[in-house]
């Protein structure tokens, strides 16, 4: 089964064929009510494996996920279960819907306003490019749609110092230039300050260099954002996977 992605033209994102959103949200309730104990409330793990980044979701197809759902595991503690199919393959899509890149995703975010944000008042343009357009302070963004899940986009914004971007190790350069250091070792590093400017320090110039040890990003997304306009953002993110 393939997924399709459908863009209406009020900008909502659905994403459509044989898992609708309603099928994925209606495979959550259920996940939540029996799957949840073991595999955590967003499928992170615990007891039982993650279900967001484990290989064995991504290799199996969804035959192979509605068998291990109606069947269990056998030898493992994944139990049977015996929902009616339809519920069975609503489970499969929620499962899906968990690993799945962000552009794969269901989202509701208004895709236009998120752009606008982004290239205007969110001042995100300021540190990220997408299309060629922007500063060089923090990632690219025009793929990360395809390269992150949605919940990745997600802590990036609300969370930034969870999981900082290697390559992107925020210093101040000189005490007064805003920098990130590409790569480093006891004796040398590798340093792009805000104008694009790549250095090379050496042994004692190495003093020019300061680690923050907390990342770029603006830490008040979510407080500066009202949570429409953060979710406008994330779908606006999302989208960015050319191909
Ligand atoms: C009692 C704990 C428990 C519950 C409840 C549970 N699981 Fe599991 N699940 C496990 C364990 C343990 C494994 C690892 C099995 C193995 O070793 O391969 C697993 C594995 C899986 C896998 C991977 C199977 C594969 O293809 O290898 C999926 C998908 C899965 N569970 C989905 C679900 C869903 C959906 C539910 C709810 C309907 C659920 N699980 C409920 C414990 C549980
Ligand atoms: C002052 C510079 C700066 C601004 C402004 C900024 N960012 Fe960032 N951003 C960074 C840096 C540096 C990183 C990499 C370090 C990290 O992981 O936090 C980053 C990381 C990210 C990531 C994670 C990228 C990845 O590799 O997964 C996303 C998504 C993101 N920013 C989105 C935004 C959005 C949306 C805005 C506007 C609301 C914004 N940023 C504003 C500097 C900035």
């Amino acid at each position: 089964m393939r997924l399709r992605i459908l863009t209406a033209l009020t900008g909502v994102v659905c994403f459509a064929a044989d898992y609708t959103p309603e099928a994925v949200e209606a495979g959550k309730a259920q996940f939540l009510d029996a799957c949840a104990a073991c595999h955590g409330t967003n499928g992170e793990g615990g007891i039982g494996p993650s279900l967001v980044d484990g290989r064995e979701v991504r290799r199996a197809d969804d035959e192979q996920l509605f068998k291990s759902i109606r069947q269990g595991v056998p030898g493992a503690d994944m139990p049977p279960f015996s929902f009616p199919d339809q519920q069975v393959w609503n489970l499969v899509g929620f499962v899906r819907s968990l690993s799945a890149p962000a552009v794969e995703a269901n989202l509701d975010g208004d895709v236009a306003a998120g752009e606008a944000l982004f290239f205007g008042a969110g001042g995100c343009v300021e540190c990220h490019r997408i299309r060629g357009r922007g500063g060089p302070l923090g990632p690219d963004l025009s793929r990360i749609g395809a390269s992150r899940r949605i919940d990745q986009i997600r802590e990036a914004l609300l969370d930034p110092n969870a999981r900082i971007t290697a390559g992107f190790e925020a210093a101040t350069l000189d005490g007064n230039v805003r920098a990130v250091v590409k790569n480093h070792t006891n004796f040398s590093a590798q340093v792009l300050d805000s104008f694009g400017q790549l250095h090379l320090l050496r042994g004692d110039e190495l003093e020019r260099l300061r680690f923050e040890g907390e990342s770029w990003m603006p830490r008040d997304v979510a407080t500066r954002l009202e949570d429409d306009l953060v979710r406008d953002l994330v779908a606006f993110l999302s989208r960015q996977a050319p191909r």
